[in-house]
């Protein structure tokens, strides 16, 4: 494997950012970034600071599962306070800016699984886990964590060989971390400053779903629904088709493919 090792400085220096990855901390082994995060956003992190775990012994899924994070991936936490109004948009802007970065640093072409895992080759290369506390029209803060699929052999892990992927299993060599966690931050910031020009985010959230016009199976909570992904609404829930004709709207839930 490259040497790939990752420090703060390694990440900040030259950084073309204003604000995000401006302040990094990394940590050898981690529970997970999130923890971190939040822990940080209650001592009054500046915004933009970046949690970087090399390896997470207790990674955080959607949907309170787990989160694979063995050392070669990433896994990080960007700490964020934005106006209530942009929560929403996260999600879009976080897919966006991994389909953005993994397409400039390895060519390959992702694409988006309702709402936020990014998929090349039709597997799992990313997944991302935003939480925030809100308070009224107060947002305390909103934590964007991404994990990485970066340089992990996915045959080592049968639990996920299935679903997942890797980058370094699709391009047949290792990736660098630090040069797509730069270009992610750069990615994230630029898409998080054009948030109040109203900018295309949604458009091309949604044009870069794989799920639309798909058969899928949507569970959300103990509801499984089955249907065709019609369409995304702009706060970014899916509306399903369902065989009565009914069109369901879905806030949040897991997406399975069914054709
Ligand atoms: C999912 O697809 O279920 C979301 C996975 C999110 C994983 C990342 S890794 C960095 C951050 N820390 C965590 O514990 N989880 C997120």
């Amino acid at each position: 494997m490259m040497d790939d090792s990752l420090s703060p400085a390694s990440v900040t220096d030259n950084l073309e950012t204003h604000f995000i990855g401006q302040r990094v901390i990394c940590y050898p082994t981690l529970t997970s970034t999130m923890d971190v995060a939040k822990q940080e956003t209650q001592q009054g992190a500046v915004e933009g600071t970046v949690i970087i775990a090399d390896e997470q012994t207790g990674g955080k899924g959607r949907m309170k599962r787990t989160w694979l994070s063995p050392k070669g991936n990433i896994s990080l936490s960007i700490i964020l306070y934005p106006s209530v109004v942009y929560l929403p948009s996260l999600i879009m802007l976080a897919s966006l800016a991994v389909v953005h970065s993994i397409e400039a640093v390895t060519g390959l072409k992702p694409q988006v699984k309702w709402p936020n895992d990014v998929l090349v080759n039709g597997r799992k290369v990313c997944g991302i886990l935003i939480e925030s506390d809100v308070r009224g029209e107060i947002v305390d803060y909103a934590i964007i964590g991404i994990g990485v699929n970066v340089n992990l052999r996915p045959s080592d892990f049968p639990e996920i060989s299935s679903t997942a992927t890797s980058l370094s299993n699709e391009l047949g060599k290792d990736v660098s971390r630090l040069s797509l966690i730069r270009h992610l931050l750069v990615e994230v910031e630029r898409l998080y400053l054009a948030l109040p020009t109203g900018g295309s985010i949604f458009e091309e959230w949604r044009d870069s779903l794989v799920t639309l016009g798909r058969r899928v199976q949507v569970k959300s909570g103990k509801t499984v629904y089955e249907g065709i992904a019609q369409s995304v609404a702009r706060d970014g829930s899916l509306l399903l088709r369902q065989p009565d004709g009914s069109l369901t709207k879905i806030v949040a839930g897991d997406v399975t493919l069914r054709d």
